[in-house]
């Protein structure tokens, strides 16, 4: 039977289906009957992005994935055991309270109290989530009303842009600035400009994202700068998302300021963190959310719409993980290692005399990529022909190297792209081995420098 008239006018979508003289023929093509949602556009949630660009499939076989920031070792043996006897027990195996376990609430409030100063209440303060991801997409479910705008530093974790978008909130941007660092004009730094924050918050600003340890530049935020955006929070009724997952990957001694600790800020903090991080975990999908009961009480509204609970098995497993922790000497160590690895790195690029900027936290090197220089007809593929030459310059390292690692301008919006274009990221999240291997691999680089 033919479809009727008003099915015709019905449907005009994102996927540009028109109605109308064509209905026929528009139904006879059957690959796009139903127009999907025009937030997957605007949350370039559709578009051909950098990780289906620079995935293994695409890349040599044998070349070493620095690109993805997911690590290559397994998380430590006893928290996997925490996993297995949760596996062996039935309660653990069913759902869980939408807030989190118990057990889990409870190591959390252990482990975290003291670093934000106070006894945190396990019913109200707490939420456990499907990984820091879902749990930062619940706080923009509970928060945002159409329109309201969040800003963002870029380069950003390029989750935040679909999260944000998808429940009707605009990001605003606001670019770090890389500077010759003064301590040593050979390394970066990424600077904030405070009067570029600050014209950038309009009336309809709703929430600020303040990502420290910071991916993808590897910034600690200073207490000073931190500060600085304390007193802008305050000063327009801003909600604080303190996205820190990798608060346990701080090195050099540098301070990791927990943004909830500021006078002032508990009341208007939303702490994220992440198992995933914290115990080479991240396929597991446990994060939290720490803060007052005016914003954990929402969001747990919204992620029990969304996820209803956490898994209950690996949600066990991370609260033993934050009970033993400490007394393991856990943490240390896992820095000691990942100091390991970064150093493997920053050393082959301190052979080759390249620029990078020296990563204070997080997992992340931002390469300069200026002086890398390849023959004008290099085969680059089309999708990578099409962007900036960050793009070109890691799909050449890749193949020419074997070492793959991340255009920066993905993470930036179109107008502040060329500040991207600049840098690659490579993850140091590999074992040793690896890490020494990549170093190797990336001198014949010097072949290919100005
Ligand atoms: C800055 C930042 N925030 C949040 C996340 C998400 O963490 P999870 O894997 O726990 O969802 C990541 C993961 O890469 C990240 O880099």
């Amino acid at each position: 039977m033919a479809p009727s008239a008003d099915i015709h006018t019905a449907t005009n979508g994102a996927n540009g289906v028109h109605n109308g003289v064509n209905s026929l023929k528009k139904y006879q093509d059957r690959s796009n009957l139903v127009p999907f949602s025009s937030r997957l556009k605007e949350g370039r949630a559709l578009a051909e992005d950098v990780w289906s660009i620079f995935n293994a499939a695409n890349l040599p076989a044998d070349c070493i994935n620095l690109g993805q920031g997911y690590m290559n070792f397994a998380p430590p043996s006893w928290v996997k055991d925490a996993a297995e006897d949760a596996l062996n027990s039935v309660a653990t195996n069913h759902y869980s309270h939408p807030k989190g376990r118990l057990r889990l609430r409870q190591a959390l409030n252990k482990f975290y109290g003291p670093q934000l100063g106070r006894e945190l209440d396990v019913e109200s303060e707490i939420l456990v989530t499907s990984g820091a991801n879902e749990g930062q997409y619940s706080v923009f479910v509970a928060f945002l009303e159409q329109g309201d705008e969040v800003i963002m530093f870029e380069p950003f974790f390029d989750q935040y842009l679909p999260s944000v978008t998808f429940n009707g909130g605009i990001p605003v941007y606001v670019p770090l600035h890389p500077q010759a660092s003064v301590d040593n004009p050979a390394k970066n730094e990424w600077l904030i400009d405070f009067d570029e924050l600050e014209r950038a918050i309009t009336p309809r600003t709703k929430m600020i994202i303040v990502n420290t340890p910071h991916n993808p530049v590897g910034k600690v935020f200073t207490r000073a700068e931190l500060e600085k955006i304390a007193v802008l929070a305050e000063r327009h009724n801003l909600l604080v998302m303190a996205d820190e997952v990798y608060d346990y990957l701080v090195f050099d001694g540098k301070e990791h300021v927990r943004f909830a600790t500021l006078p002032g800020m508990w009341d208007r903090t939303v702490t994220v963190g992440s198992a995933g991080k914290l115990f080479s975990a991240t396929g597991w999908r446990v994060g939290w959310l720490i803060g007052p009961a005016s914003i954990i009480r929402p969001t747990l509204a919204a992620t029990t719409r969304i996820v209803f609970c956490t898994n209950s098995p690996l949600q066990e497993a991370a609260a033993v993980g934050l009970e033993q922790a400490r007394e393991r000497g856990f943490l240390e160590q896992q820095t000691r290692e990942y100091d390991e690895r970064r150093n493997a790195l920053t050393a082959a690029f301190d052979k080759l005399g390249m620029k990078y900027s020296q990563p204070e936290g997080s997992y992340f090197v931002l390469l300069d990529i200026s002086s890398v220089q390849w023959p004008e007809n290099y085969p680059f593929p089309p999708s990578v022909l099409g962007r900036g030459r960050d793009f070109s310059a890691c799909w050449f390292i890749a193949m020419e190297v074997g070492v793959s690692s991340i255009p920066v301008s993905e993470f930036y919006c179109e107008e502040h792209c060329t500040i991207g274009e600049n840098y690659a990221r490579f993850a140091f999240c590999k074992d040793i081995d690896t890490m020494k291997q990549a170093a190797e691999r990336l001198q014949s680089l010097s072949k290919f420098l100005k």
